[in-house]
């Protein structure tokens, strides 16, 4: 069985993935294995789009394998990686919040550089939030509010 954690930035993908599975896999992580560099420098000399494609290539790759794999937040903005996830029969658990709380979460997080938090503005990324809200929401099978609660209970959410 494989489980796919998805939300927007800040939402705590890795901690309650790591939690859930030792072994788990963060997409990000594989991405700048391949990439050879942090994302915000590939984002700066290759563009998003390049970042897409090589995102989109790892999650179809990722998809044939089992365990708890946490994703990137844009995963959800292409149809393609949609289908993807839809088709993978995995378990898609969406760690839902509103936008404020995401943001101060964003900006208090000093050990991931997040191009879009640095070349955005606080409305652009609202905007970019609630495009993709309804995109999460619509490929979850379970959906998990996080706001005010502690990574043990959101875990032991998931594993009722
Ligand atoms: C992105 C989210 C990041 C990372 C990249 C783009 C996005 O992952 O994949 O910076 O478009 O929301 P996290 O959601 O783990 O921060």
């Amino acid at each position: 069985m494989t489980t796919f954690l998805i939300g927007f930035m800040g939402s705590g993908k890795t901690t309650i993935a790591q939690l859930l599975a030792e072994d788990f896999i963060d997409m990000d992580y594989v991405i700048v294995e391949r990439i050879g560099m942090p994302i915000s420098t590939f984002f700066a000399e290759a563009g998003e789009g390049a970042f897409r494609e090589i995102e989109s290539q790892v999650l179809e790759e990722l998809s044939q394998n089992e365990g708890v794999i946490a994703t990137g937040g844009g995963i959800v903005t292409s149809d393609d990686n949609r289908r993807i996830l839809s088709n993978a029969e995995a378990e898609i658990i969406y760690l839902k919040s509103d936008f404020d709380t995401l943001y101060q979460q964003i900006s208090m997080d000093t050990t991931n550089v997040r191009p879009l938090f640095i070349d955005k503005s606080r409305e652009e990324l609202q905007e970019i939030f609630e495009t993709r809200a309804p995109l999460y929401e619509e490929i979850a099978t379970q959906i998990i509010t996080i706001s005010g609660k502690t990574p043990e209970e959101i875990i032991k959410e998931i594993r009722r």
